[in-house]
């Protein structure tokens, strides 16, 4: 044999070394692509220790990152393990939503099945099952071993370039999920909620880290370890173990989306193919709709929830706003404040719930039966502040009560600090769990399954985060799980202008928001420094740009009638819809959305800017070719701008088709709304 070179000698030392780069280990790793064979993922196993690595072309997304899990009480799985066996696979399918921002979805992914097993004992591992879209990847564990398992640890790394910009709320605060965004770089995140999005240096690609389908697990918020290291962090449970599972269990899918521009982020659909087929069967009493409430006055201190002068849950004040309903095409009436236990500190459960009981003032039999006279439902509203237990023990009658009554849909309530959800267990004893744990990601799936069973649907306020769960129960029709409008009454400081646009590339990712949009009187409250941050009609663009099915005209009726002529698009704008897409934008910048009603030839445009002035123009290529259409335009006046003059709107009408573009003027904190009448041909 030659005898080599001493250089050559010492690089191959170098590389044998267990302090040398990978090269050896990656050399041999197991590699998926996406369709389009520009994402790559690829699997391996480090002397031992299973890893794996994410590219876009030839930019590297995710470097090298661990993977596995830490026990209370057994080994941990993190190494020990040799990649033994992969399988390939491909799918390419269609499939149709019963509701929501598209009719029919496609899930065009490949799939490789990477087996992990001890090098002792190929009875014990786990298979990492990686799906490979064109719009990124999702993984997830499906673990084997021999006895139930207290995680206390996933160990699931994202190591993300380090000189990247973020877009992130802060996790494991008091506030649950209501938190301001801010734009940071990467390295001043601490802890973060999902979805977290981040852009890669030198305008590189735009990346955005979530989980899909989130069933008897914790839900996961991502603590930065050192220079762009993200490791997964579970919520803990009261008794200090993240999750409880059995011999054999499968993760939530891990979800990093990749687009070349922020809005590919948001025309994904990868979240909702990662969770499984409607179980439910025939979900048409999922009724998708625009309602109004007893609710802003709360807010804004005009009315109380609690029984007294100025008790919002009356009998007056309800066949009124069923009236208000009836006139306007809303079909449900939301009632809070109608129970028994909001007297006294309801925030911190002086009194508990009753599910059943109204006040004296609120006939429920006979508002329930002249909203059906009218055409319209209420809306039951179920505040548990935070007391699982004392829910789930009504839960049943609750649903059983509403159906009877025609009641069609359920807004939720868990207001407790984070880490403050209350359960008892049978001799009494109080357990505290997170708003993002085990015991409430399971809390909230038995709530849609009973729910279910009475043929109710569910908007969760102080929810879990959404993970598209609403692809398998489709009764899980909306959720909060951000700031919401309500901030605008009481906030300190409330929503700033940029709030719309930061949702719409972080929160939205998740599914839909019940954000509560179209408050036309932008100051509602002299007795506090709150008030909207936006113009009149930016408020008309929330109910294009944020999606949820059921979208509350949320301010009282009086201002509406005080504006008759900018409330026509609230009275217009479908919630259900055939197709939509997300156009322009940038998170806490600008969010121009379309999107073509569901059933109907009607496209509608929403437009929302941040505190700077825009001048945009949108293409009309999404309209039909060959159509004519009458734009009905509601945009900012002369002079709009969110502080000193938010009410000037204008309100015109133009003839366009598809070849046409049209050219926008955004005030400061303003926005567009507009509805494409389709014309005959
Ligand atoms: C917080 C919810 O977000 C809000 O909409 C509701 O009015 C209150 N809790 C009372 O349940
Ligand atoms: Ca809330």
């Amino acid at each position: 044999m030659p005898r080599q070179p001493l250089v050559l000698s010492l690089l191959l030392l170098v590389l044998a070394s267990p302090f040398a780069p990978c090269a050896f280990a990656q050399d041999q790793a197991a590699r998926i692509t996406s369709p389009d064979g520009r994402i790559e993922f690829r699997v391996w196993s480090e002397d031992g220790a299973p890893r794996y690595a994410v590219t876009q072309d030839d930019t590297m997304i995710v470097r090298a990152s661990r993977l596995g899990f830490r026990f209370a009480d057994s080994a941990p799985l993190e190494d020990d393990l040799t990649l033994a066996t992969t399988q390939t696979d491909s799918h390419d399918e269609s499939w149709e939503q019963p509701w929501g921002e598209r009719r029919i979805v496609r899930d065009h992914h490949n799939e490789l099945v990477a087996s992990f097993r001890r090098e002792n004992n190929p009875e014990l591992g786990f298979d990492l099952r990686i799906r490979v879209f064109d719009s990124g990847v999702g993984f997830r564990y499906e673990v084997i071993g021999e006895a139930q398992h207290a995680i206390v640890d996933e160990i699931t790394r994202i190591n993300l370039p380090e000189h990247s910009t973020a877009w992130w709320i802060p996790a494991a605060g008091w506030n649950r999920y209501e938190y301001l965004y801010q734009e940071t770089p990467l390295s001043e995140v601490d802890r973060a909620h999902s979805p977290f999005t981040v852009r890669l240096p030198e305008e590189g690609p735009w990346v955005a880290i979530h989980e899909a389908a989130l069933h008897d697990y914790s839900g996961f918020y991502l603590d930065q370890a050192r220079g762009g290291i993200l490791d997964i962090k579970l919520a803990p449970g009261s008794d200090g173990i993240a999750v409880h599972a059995g011999a054999e269990f499968t993760t939530p899918w891990r979800t990093i989306q990749i687009a070349d521009e922020a809005v590919g982020l948001i025309n994904s659909d990868i979240i909702l193919n990662l969770n499984e087929p409607n179980v439910l069967g025939d979900v048409s009493w999922v009724e998708p709709g625009k309602y109004v409430g007893i609710w802003w006055g709360m807010h804004i201190n005009t009315q109380s929830w609690g029984s007294g002068p100025i008790h919002g849950a009356t009998n007056e004040n309800t066949r009124e706003m069923i009236d208000f309903a009836a006139e306007n095409g809303f079909s449900g009436v939301l009632v809070e404040g109608w129970n028994l236990g909001w007297d006294g500190d309801w925030f911190n459960r002086e009194e508990t719930f009753s599910f059943t009981e109204a006040y004296p003032d609120f006939d429920i039999e006979a508002l329930a039966a002249y909203a059906r006279e009218r055409g319209v439902r209420l809306v039951g509203h179920h505040e548990t502040s935070g007391d699982l237990t004392n829910y789930e023990n009504q839960m049943d009658a609750g649903f059983a009560l509403y159906n009877r009554l025609g009641i069609a849909q359920v807004k939720t309530g868990y207001v407790a600090d984070q880490g403050d959800l209350v359960r008892y267990d049978e001799d009494g004893t109080p357990r505290y769990e997170w708003h993002y744990g085990q015991y409430a990601v399971n809390h909230h799936l038995s709530v849609i399954q009973n729910a279910a069973r009475h043929q109710i649907s569910i908007n969760a306020h102080e929810p879990v985060k959404d993970t598209g769960i609403r692809r398998t129960y489709p009764n899980a029709i909306s959720r909060e799980g951000a700031r919401g409008q309500e901030y605008n009454a009481w906030g300190q400081p409330p929503n700033p202008p940029e709030h719309t646009s930061m949702l719409a590339f972080t929160r939205m990712l998740s599914g839909p928001m019940d954000f509560t949009p179209g408050i036309f009187d932008l100051i509602p409250r002299e007795d506090s420094a709150s008030r909207v941050e936006t113009t009149l009609a930016h408020q008309l663009a929330l109910y294009v740009v944020l999606y949820s099915p059921i979208q509350m005209a949320a301010d009282l009726p009086e201002n509406y009638r005080a504006r008759p002529d900018a409330f026509q698009f609230i009275r217009d704008v479908p919630t259900d819809w055939e197709e939509s897409i997300a156009l322009q934008g940038a998170p806490g910048e600008l969010i121009v959305f379309a999107r073509q009603e569901r059933g109907g030839q009607d496209w509608y445009l929403g437009a929302a800017t941040d505190e700077e002035a825009r001048q945009i123009s949108v293409p009309l290529d999404f309209l039909e070719a060959g159509r004519s259409y009458e734009a009905q335009i509601y945009r900012d006046g002369e002079n709009a701008d969110w502080e000193s003059n938010p009410y000037a709107i204008t309100i015109e009408r133009q003839q366009v088709s598809h070849t046409d573009a049209l050219d926008l003027p955004l005030a400061p904190g303003g926005g567009a709304a507009i509805r494409f009448r389709a014309l005959e041909d």
